[in-house]
């Protein structure tokens, strides 16, 4: 039997996950084996942080469920969800680049008509959000399904509250000419959650626990790469210091002061609204 030592457990590890019968997982598991062990010898980790660390864990397992993914918001802050987008969102340069999902996408949400409101009965400012989709040629997309969703005023989204119907979030189709127009109420920055092991980490930082604001879309058309992206209010607050590094430069649009008249969807307005304009550009498959 070969003695067990600090200088021969990683290899005696790796010869054990790399007999992992798919290729890909011997792969994957015996990258895990060399960094964490990589990990634990460069911060020489004491038995007291080794258990500080699976007792978080063990806390952010308890504190998941269906409506909360915890380990997902700690792979988001950590900048391991937007690294794992970027390398495999490779797109042309002239589409609308993706970023996070987001914990808060709940699927089926009711199908709007052009310039329908998917705000009914929350209180906020009205906000217009319209444009086209087309693919990377300038060719509209007819039929393309923009799933949108967002956070109410209070930063909270429909998933953290205890409501029947959907609130906040809905389907647009594109006219044939590939325009679209979501009626919603403006959004605003907001914290993610913080009552739970990511919050209690990022508490014993300098990091900024906020999110600038941002309106949530995945589209989706035939013969094009789905986008889950977001529109962010250009000039708003933590753009620069979003916690989960959500944001570029090509997702910010302006939000702009309307008075009270014709709205985007050929409606009028009896109170001042916000107009933002946006042309989504798809990549093909
Ligand atoms: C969101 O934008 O809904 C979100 C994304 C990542 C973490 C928390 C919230
Ligand atoms: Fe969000």
């Amino acid at each position: 039997m070969e003695p067990v030592t600090e200088d021969n457990i990683t290899d005696l590890a790796l010869a054990r996950w790399n007999t992992a019968h798919d290729p890909r997982l011997a792969e994957i598991m015996t990258a895990v084996v060399r960094h964490v062990h990589e990990l634990a010898r460069e911060v020489r980790l004491t038995e007291a942080e080794w258990m500080a660390a699976m007792q978080w864990l063990t806390r952010t397992g308890q504190i998941s469920d269906d409506k909360r993914m915890e380990y997902i918001l700690a792979s988001d802050v950590l900048g391991l969800s937007m690294l794992v987008i970027q390398m495999n969102h490779q797109f042309d340069q002239r589409a609308t680049p993706a970023t996070v999902l987001g914990p808060f996408h709940i699927e089926g949400s009711p199908e709007l008509e052009f310039g329908g409101d998917m705000s009914e009965g929350v209180p906020g400012q009205p906000l217009f959000v319209h444009g086209s989709v087309r693919d990377i040629h300038g060719n509209a997309v007819g039929g393309a399904l923009l799933d949108v969703w967002q956070a109410d005023t209070d930063g909270a989204y429909e998933s953290q509250l205890d409501v029947d119907e959907a609130r906040l979030r809905a389907q647009y189709r594109t006219r044939e000419d590939g325009s679209y127009c979501v009626r919603t109420i403006a959004p605003k920055g907001y914290s993610i959650p913080m009552d739970g092991p990511v919050g209690e980490l990022i508490g014993r930082t300098d990091i900024s626990h906020y999110r600038p604001a941002h309106v949530h879309f995945l589209v989706t058309a035939d013969n094009c790469e789905p986008l889950i992206t977001h529109l962010f209010q250009d000039g708003a607050e933590y753009l620069d210091s979003d916690v989960v590094f959500g944001t570029k430069a090509e997702l910010l649009v302006p939000f702009v002061e309307r008075d009270a008249g014709t709205t985007p969807d050929g409606g009028k307005s009896t109170e001042p609204w916000v107009e933002a304009h946006y042309d989504f550009v798809l990549q093909p498959t």
